[in-house]
């Protein structure tokens, strides 16, 4: 490979999520080093101070909680931000607590659906207001729970472990399947490393009562989805010959790699460690063509986030490619499936989204246009890189969304495009 800029990137997103709120229910301290410290996990750890949970400021570095084995009630309403993890995981860790609590959001987590989280948790015997609410602001009353088990309506790792929590912090057996392809599993693999029993058979995640959640020391590795952006410019020939080191190489968060190794993408990988049960390694990638692929239903769970930086590949691929039963991101942080074919076409590319199903053909012309992201930090990434190659000129219309999950995006992209 040729001489690559070396680049870490912050640490991931859903890992830093399920730290905290284990560790919020923890009695002891637990210390998590590498946290992400973004707008999304800092709604995650505003949330738990409003019950009780003790977080010192969560900044790039250490961060220790102190956790509760009781939440006490808030003063006020629990404001989850952009953030659908810290809604729908908070939704199942207050299920299991003889509370009061309002979440509310803004105004995109708003418009995102929450009955496919409220439903299983009534039956488990959490009350909600509105009865089976489907959108924030929800007001939850928690307190004992039953044992549950439930086939969920769509592959989801925040229902899955918006259940696994509610058991776990409510002491009760939950089991839960998947329908199409396996979401990503960090809360299975940090449960398992806490030492608490699961097990998988005909594709059921069976989680048995399992008392108290000890204290632990988790080290948070860098984000593949953030990796995903750096990987996806130098790719495309935004960027040059890059590696990126200490990232999560957790197979239910690669199927990027694989889909751009299969367009063609000269990417090596390196799995080298592991923490609390995660894969960890380095993955390096340099320019070169790329052609069309069609990502198919079983592989969209393991690439969900990362399908606005796989169809700007497309864009710069030799022919067409498509991305079938894709209709969950109509329901991302913004209409992600509707926005990404129109920008695709205001920048001069042919791109529809029929039904569920996204279609690109790729060009090789110098992009121009502006993007409107109705603030979605990943759109606003994926078409910024587009936006680096040679003799483009693309502006996007919100650049500080990025903060949501990668804050020094523009740093990062910056420096590795000096390298090209
Ligand atoms: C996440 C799960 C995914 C993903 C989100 C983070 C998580 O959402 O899109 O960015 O941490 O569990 P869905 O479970 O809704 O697919």
């Amino acid at each position: 490979m040729a001489r690559a800029s070396k680049i870490i990137v912050p640490g991931d997103k859903s890992i830093t999520h399920r730290g905290l709120l284990l560790a919020a229910l923890s009695r002891g301290q637990s210390r998590i080093d590498g946290a992400l410290a973004s707008l999304d996990t800092r709604s995650t750890a505003r949330v738990l101070r409003a019950v009780g949970v003790e977080i010192t400021p969560l900044r790039a570095g250490t961060v220790r909680v102190t956790g509760r084995t009781r939440f006490r009630s808030p003063g006020r309403a629990l404001n989850c931000g952009n953030s659908g993890t810290t809604a729908r995981l908070g939704l199942g860790l207050l299920a299991a607590h003889p509370i009061r609590a309002v979440l509310t959001g803004d105004r995109s987590l708003r418009r995102r659906p929450m009955r496919r989280v409220t439903e299983p948790l009534e039956r488990m015997g959490a009350h909600f207001e509105p009865a089976l609410a489907d959108r924030l602001p929800i007001s939850v009353r928690g307190g004992r729970l039953e044992s549950i088990r439930w086939e969920l309506p769509v592959s989801s790792a925040q229902l899955k472990s918006a259940l696994l929590l509610a058991g776990l912090a409510g002491d009760v057996a939950v089991a839960v399947r998947e329908p199409a392809g396996r979401s990503r599993d960090h809360t299975e693999r940090m449960l398992r490393a806490l030492g608490y029993p699961i097990a998988e058979r005909d594709g059921w995640i069976e989680l048995a009562a399992g008392g108290p959640v000890p204290p632990f020391e988790l080290r948070v590795p860098g984000d593949p989805s953030s990796a995903a952006f750096l990987v996806g410019a130098a790719l495309i020939g935004a960027a040059g010959a890059i590696t990126v080191d200490r990232v999560g190489m957790n197979p239910t968060r690669t199927g990027f790699l694989d889909v751009a190794r299969r367009m063609g993408g000269r990417i090596a990988v390196d799995v080298t460690g592991e923490e609390l049960g995660e894969p960890v390694g380095m993955i390096g990638a340099e320019p070169g063509p790329l052609r069309r692929t069609v990502v198919g239903p079983a592989e969209i769970p393991g690439l969900i986030d990362e399908i606005p930086m796989l169809a700007v590949l497309a864009a710069r691929a030799d022919g067409e490619s498509r991305f079938e039963e894709v209709g969950e991101l109509r329901v991302k942080e913004s209409d992600r499936l509707g926005l990404l074919a129109a920008n695709l076409r205001a920048l001069g590319y042919e791109a529809d989204a029929f039904a569920n199903t996204l279609r690109v053909r790729g060009r090789d012309h110098p992009p121009r246009g502006r993007v409107r992201t109705d603030g979605d930090h990943r759109l606003a990434m994926a078409f910024s890189v587009l936006g680096a190659v040679p003799g483009a000129r693309v502006s996007v219309d919100d650049r500080d969304c990025v903060a949501v999950s990668f804050p020094g995006f523009f740093d990062l992209l910056r420096q590795v495009r000096a390298r090209r």
